[in-house]
């Protein structure tokens, strides 16, 4: 590798990975470490499948490749929601899924909770509620590209737990997504807070870039397809692409289901 730059994704691939601290309240074993490779290190995140909480709707030990899953559409899609995560089989406590650390900007808020009369300009509103003191509230977010695309991607990997926690505020302005392990699943389980575009028409540059991703997941033999096929079960891939085709028919940002619960809790 001598002359090539070490990428991120390298450093995470190749790396020592040594668990600095644990990450509280989580709800699995999620830690925080540091990869270290040819004197360079990074900040991560590195979540075993050994500590993966065993839940009813998913089968277990899933969870980390649903979330390299999720990295490997959202860079299909070029969006760079999720940041770079990838398996490693000889990490500290076992194989599990390491991300890179992305250190978030504690004075932006692009999800919030406000006064109902107080809903700030360039946020949308997503519903009315009571606080702990009963005072009512609103859930906005912000009405960005960044959050707008996170919202694309939501549908598209099915995520059912985007809550206000999983959103990362870039001092930039771009936001990450982070904890895509409930996704993929063949149900619809879209749970999620940013709500603030369903009913709305797709944006169209959002729709083109849909438009690639599915030409790659009906390409029998794309990179992509092969990686997702390993990563979760085919018939959770081939749900995976008719979701895009939906929502490319539809033109239309979905509206939360009435059936079930379509907000996570709790919301932050
Ligand atoms: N890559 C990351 N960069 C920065 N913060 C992160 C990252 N991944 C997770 N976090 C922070 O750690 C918290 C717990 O991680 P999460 O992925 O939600 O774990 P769990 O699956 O246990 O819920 C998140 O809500 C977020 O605040
Ligand atoms: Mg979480």
């Amino acid at each position: 590798m001598a002359g090539t730059p070490v990428s991120e994704h390298d450093l995470l691939a190749l790396g020592d990975i040594e668990i600095t601290g644990r990450i509280m309240p989580a709800s699995n074993a999620t830690f925080f470490g540091t990869a270290t490779f040819e004197g360079l290190e990074i900040s991560c995140v590195y979540k075993p499948v050994s500590g993966e909480r065993p839940l009813w709707d998913f089968p277990d030990g899933t969870l980390a490749g649903r979330e390299v899953a999720a990295y490997a559409v959202s860079e299909a899609l070029g969006w760079d929601v999720a940041p770079p995560t990838l398996l490693r089989g000889d990490a500290p406590a076992g194989p599990g899924m390491v991300q890179a650390w992305r250190e978030p900007d504690p004075g932006q808020d692009p999800v919030d909770l406000v006064r109902q009369d107080r809903v700030p300009e360039g946020y949308l509103h997503v519903l009315d509620a009571y606080d702990a003191r009963d005072r009512p509230v609103s859930l906005v977010h912000e009405d960005s590209e960044a959050l707008r695309r996170m919202a694309v991607f939501d549908v598209v990997v099915n995520n059912a737990d985007r809550k206000g926690g999983h959103v990362l505020a870039m001092p930039d302005g771009h936001r990450h997504g982070v904890d895509h392990g409930v996704c993929f699943h063949v149900d619809d389980k879209l749970r999620t807070v940013l709500w603030g575009w369903a009913g709305e028409p797709l944006d169209p540059d959002d729709a083109a870039d849909l438009g690639r991703l599915l030409d790659v997941l009906c390409t029998r033999d794309s990179d992509l397809l092969a990686a997702l096929e390993d990563l979760v079960q085919p018939r959770e891939v081939a749900a995976a692409r008719t979701r895009v085709e939906r929502l490319l028919r539809r033109a239309v940002m979905p509206l939360p289901s009435r059936g079930r619960p379509s907000i996570p809790w709790p919301a932050f």
